[in-house]
């Protein structure tokens, strides 16, 4: 399959098959690491990275892949143009000419795609606040390497489903046919746009899409339970008291995971709010009383647990997404 040169803003853009070459290509990654056998034949390209918003996975995974992959990187943050003195346009043209391909985390989706639009090379969307597309590889990777299957499987996704995560999740689910179910009260359920749209790929996928606030309905026989933080990066701090309030009956604990099949799978694109008695969240969780938020500490430890496993898949099907557009042989 072909996919040098294209842009990776959202699987919207994707066929069923296209994403799942970049599974098949992710998990051949992953295995050559395994064994040592470089992959680094794009030695002498150079990508850059832009980050408006802080990150651990997303930036990690591009510089191990791309250094893995033979290609140099230059990371670009705080003291950067773009923005401030320099639009979207002049800075799309001037990396398009310096670097082959360019990763771009930051806010409104419009953004990356202006980006794309101007850039004139492969163009990766780390994260903007309506898509996420490569956590969705890594999620998907994650659970075929557990179950072996993807097709039937079905994943609840408990929390606010507005934003990337769960508009994220309703696409691949909808396009690789698994059921997907948004658990949670109805302010919280994605865009009735973007459920229709859904709706169209499942008709030829097989898969499912539903929402409910029904914790029983929901959870009985899921195969995957999925939740992410209450407040989304961007948010302002005003929300915790609505979000906590309207959420905390849907957290992730262990009556929860008991409601889903025995062999159920705990999953949370991280990082995560799961023990506020530490330093991590301690400000929040003391203002709101709560130790826990999204999901119980045990829960996050427990062995139904992936959320590291699926930490690391970003790793590889990002070198994934990188190697595909970039043209690697
Ligand atoms: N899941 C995820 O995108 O993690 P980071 O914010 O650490 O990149």
């Amino acid at each position: 399959m072909n996919l040098k040169n294209r842009n990776f803003l959202t699987l919207k853009d994707f066929s069923p098959e296209e994403i799942t070459f970049f599974l098949d290509l992710a998990a051949d990654f992953k295995e050559k690491k395994k064994k040592n056998i470089p992959v680094n034949t794009l030695k002498g390209k150079n990508i850059a990275l832009i980050f408006e918003k802080p990150s651990t996975r997303t930036r990690c995974a591009f510089e191990v892949a791309a250094h893995d992959l033979g290609i140099c990187t230059t990371y670009l943050a705080e003291g950067s143009q773009i923005g401030d003195k320099e639009s979207i346009a002049d800075t799309a043209r001037v990396l398009g000419r310096m670097y082959e391909g360019i990763e771009y985390r930051g806010f409104e989706h419009s953004n990356v795609e202006e980006l794309a639009k101007y850039a004139g090379v492969p163009v990766w969307n780390g994260l903007t606040n309506e898509f996420h597309p490569t956590q969705m590889l890594a999620d998907m990777l994650t659970i075929r390497e557990h179950f072996g299957i993807l097709k039937g499987l079905k994943l609840v996704y408990f929390g606010d489903a507005r934003y990337n995560i769960g508009n994220s999740l309703s696409i691949v689910c909808s396009k690789l046919g698994l059921h997907f179910v948004v658990c949670a009260p109805e302010k919280y359920f994605p865009a009735e746009s973007l459920i229709d749209e859904c709706r169209e790929w499942c008709k030829t996928s097989g898969g499912t899409i539903k929402c409910t606030t029904n914790i029983e309905d929901a959870t009985k026989d899921a195969d995957i339970i999925y939740t992410d933080v209450w407040v989304s990066m961007g948010e302002p701090d005003e929300v915790w008291a609505e979000r906590i309030k309207d959420l905390k009956p849907y957290q992730v604990n262990a009556a929860v995971m008991k409601k889903a099949k025995k062999t159920a799978i705990f999953m949370h694109d991280l990082p995560s709010f799961h023990n506020l008695e530490t330093k991590i969240g301690y400000e929040i969780g003391k203002k709101f009383n709560v130790t826990e938020m999204e999901v119980t500490d045990e829960v996050f430890e427990s062995p139904q647990s992936l959320v590291f496993e699926g930490a690391e898949n970003r790793m590889h099907t990002i070198k994934a997404v990188i190697a595909a557009t970039l043209g690697w042989k």
